[in-house]
This record gives structure tokens, C-alpha cells and sequence, in this order.
């Protein structure tokens, strides 16, 4: 964990930055027409978004409902927004799976929809940084804050240390 970042909305700002990198990495592939790295960059990104999320449905979330009682937006909201990131995760993962080659129709389609999902994610993001976060902030101890940013710190790097050397590999051409 940055010993620099001790403020819950800092910290998850640069987990959604490193999610964005990715889908960003995937599109350049995608574009420059590498079959191969477009789809591992892609499954990269929808595992990682989704361990993300999952994180916050269990963990954050689930303290958010507890400890805010008058939030901007409900927690049934995060909520929500998950389950339509993760169908529109699944949507264009069956359309990546299904490319046996990169034609540029293939790159219009799926830049597309990805188009969708930026946007859900986008204003899904700022929710988080702007309500969810900054109301467990200052609805949390200092100790219990920071016992919960290591816990999911150790998390999210023990589950996603798998991901995280893989896509070191592509980025270096190892892979
Ligand atoms: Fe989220
Ligand atoms: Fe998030």
C-alpha cells in the first residue's frame, strides 16, 4: 500500500486508475490489431474489475449500509451498478472470445461497447470516490479505516498478484 495515500477515496482512486490502465492496454491492442494480447489484456480487466467489485459488495459496501445512514446514494445503488458492470463485462467478453481474427468491424463493434461500459464505470467511479468513500471516511475511526484499507490491500494483493504478472509479461513482450 502507498504509505502516501491515507484517505479511503486516495486509495481506491488508484485502483480504479491501474482498472482503467488495463481496459486502455486492451483497446491498444485491440486497435494495433494483436489477437492474442487484445484478448489476455481484456480477461486481465474482467478479472481484476471483477475482484474489485466483489471486494466492495463484501466489504464495503456492506459497512456502508451499517455506518451511513444517510448517504447520497444508497448502498442498494453500488449495488446495482455492479451486477450491470458485470453483465457488460460477460457481453463483451463473449464478443472478445468469439475473434479468431481482428478485422477493423470487429474494432468498431467492440470499441463500442466499450464506449457503455467507460461510461457506467466513469460515473460509477466518481460515486465512489465522491459519496461511498469519503462517508465511510468520516464515519470510521482512523484505526478501523486504516485496518480496513490494508485489509483490502492484502486482498486485492494476494488475488491479484496472478493478473498483475501477467500483464507485466505482455507489457514487456514476454508473452
Ligand atoms: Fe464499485
Ligand atoms: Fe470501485
Amino acid at each position: 500500500m502507498n504509505p502516501a495515500v491515507t484517505s479511503l477515496s486516495g486509495f481506491i482512486e488508484q485502483h480504479h486508475r491501474w482498472l482503467d490502465e488495463l481496459l486502455l492496454s486492451h483497446q491498444m491492442a485491440l486497435v494495433e490489431k494483436r489477437l492474442q494480447a487484445a484478448k489476455t489484456f481484456y480477461h486481465c480487466f474482467q478479472r481484476a474489475l471483477s475482484i474489485h467489485a466483489q471486494a466492495e459488495d463484501r466489504i464495503l459496501l456492506e459497512l456502508h449500509s451499517q455506518h451511513c445512514p444517510n448517504p447520497r446514494w444508497h448502498t442498494q445503488v453500488y449495488f446495482h451498478e455492479h451486477r450491470k458492470i458485470y453483465d457488460l463485462l460477460d457481453k463483451i467478453a463473449q464478443r472478445v472470445d468469439a475473434l479468431t481474427v481482428i478485422q477493423t468491424v470487429d474494432v468498431i463493434e467492440l470499441l463500442d461497447m466499450e464506449k457503455t461500459l467507460k461510461g457506467v464505470l466513469e460515473h460509477h467511479g466518481e460515486r465512489e470516490e465522491q459519496g461511498l468513500m469519503p462517508e465511510l471516511q468520516s464515519s470510521l475511526s482512523d484505526s478501523h479505516r486504516l485496518a480496513l484499507m490494508q485489509q483490502l490491500d492484502d486482498y486485492w494483493c494476494s488475488t491479484l498478484a496472478a493478473i498483475r504478472k501477467t500483464v507485466a509479461g505482455l507489457q514487456y513482450g514476454l508473452i
